[in-house]
């Protein structure tokens, strides 16, 4: 690994209690979340984004709660850009050691046209927004809400008026996960380029699901300059859902030598509070999920299987304890091959010579085209019967 250096630490921005929670159905007690920002807190997640304060009293009193609880994240809070929203976020956030006030509004022509402001209005209100939020507080985001969408020039002006108001971070949302890895990559390039006082602030990159391609995007926007990912464990989030925590984290471990960014998660957690955000979501992880899927570090093939007992990196490119599993994972199947019985036998405690083998290998095959898996009590049962009938 090279040298790291300040520039290339790239600051994890955790919002699963906040643009996770807002999934339809993931709605979590407050119990739940304090357990969630506790586990976050503990695996280095740097900003947590507790929740909409002005949303409800639950969500208010949850960020309020996790304010007072935190012991090294910075807790943010989200608000729109009106003094109400800006001033019950920051009576939420205001507990924490470190503080954060999170204010967006809609930039693009769609969602200009909702609170009918014209572009010089708008600006007027960002100005405003973010000069209230910055005298409350001295760490203040800003998110120009549908980024990708937004017309450049405009959106260059706006990034500046947040900047010369006091914002501290500028998040750049895809709010419908409408980019691509080039252009979200160029985006950030351009901004950082163009605007006056970008080197003052850290860009953020906030990308969502809808085509697949949070990950790429966030990790080229990253590639680009930006050095804030915003992200959710599991990629829980509206729709398709937002960024997932586990990918951007992992792809900046395993590929470090093109990547050469670094982040301070304690990736040996991931596993653990993937499972427990799923359990207190009520969203299951797809099994193939990038990551914390249940056969991420499965293999059951019989070229596979043989592969990963000569030698692990033949099929895999990360070690399983890195996120916190105890193991690979070699199911017997219909695919599996002599090899991955054998070594199934010798854990079950049986010593078969070749000639042996190769009889209890038909039965299994013959099993395993019946059953979707074959289990240790199977195995254990074949050879019972060999040996009854043997
Ligand atoms: O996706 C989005 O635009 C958001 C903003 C509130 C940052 O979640
Ligand atoms: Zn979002």
């Amino acid at each position: 690994m090279t040298e790291k250096t300040k520039q290339d630490r790239v600051v994890i921005f955790d919002t699963t209690l906040r643009d996770g929670e807002q999934s339809p159905g993931a709605t979590m007690t407050h119990e739940e979340k304090l357990e969630i920002a506790e586990m976050l807190d503990e695996m280095g997640v740097d900003i947590i984004e507790a929740g909409f304060p002005i949303a409800s009293e639950g969500d208010f009193e949850a960020v309020t709660a996790i304010a007072r609880q935190a012991k090294q994240a910075v807790i943010c809070g989200l608000a729109r850009a009106n003094f109400k929203d800006i001033d019950r976020c920051w009576e939420a956030v205001k507990h924490a050691k470190r503080p954060r006030i999170h204010t967006f509004i809609g930039t693009s022509p769609l969602h200009r046209a909702i609170p009918n402001l014209d572009m010089d209005q708008m600006a007027e209100r960002i100005h405003d927004t973010v000069t209230h939020a910055r005298n409350l507080c001295d760490n203040v985001q800003w998110s120009p809400m549908d980024a990708t969408r937004t017309e450049h020039d405009y959106l260059c002006r706006v990034v500046e008026i947040a900047i010369r108001a006091g914002a501290t971070t500028i998040n750049i949302p895809d709010t419908v996960g409408y980019t691509a890895p080039r252009e979200s990559a160029d985006l950030i390039r351009m901004l950082i380029d163009k605007v006056p006082g970008a080197d003052e602030v850290v860009f953020a990159t906030h990308c969502h699901n809808d085509l697949g391609m949070a990950t790429a995007n966030a990790l080229a926007a990253v590639e680009a300059g930006a050095r804030q990912i915003e992200c959710t464990i599991n990629g829980l989030g509206e729709r398709a859902g937002n960024t997932a925590l586990e990918e951007v984290v992992m792809a900046l471990k395993v590929r470090n030598d093109i990547m050469p960014f670094y982040t301070q998660i304690d990736t040996t957690k991931i596993m653990n509070i993937s499972r427990r955000v799923a359990a207190v979501s009520g969203f299951p992880v797809q099994y193939n999920k990038a990551i914390v899927g249940k056969n991420a570090f499965a293999h059951e093939s019989g070229i596979h299987q043989d592969g990963m007992l000569k030698n692990a990196e033949t099929f895999e490119i990360m070690r399983p304890q890195d996120i916190g599993l105890a193991g690979t994972s070699l199911p017997l199947g219909k695919h599996s091959g002599r090899a991955a019985l054998r070594s199934k036998l010798n854990d079950l405690g049986y010593d078969l010579a070749d000639n042996q083998l190769n009889d209890v290998f038909v039965r299994f095959k013959a099993l395993a085209d019946r059953k979707k898996e074959v289990y240790d009590e199977d195995i254990i049962a074949l050879m019972s019967d060999q040996a009854s009938e043997g």
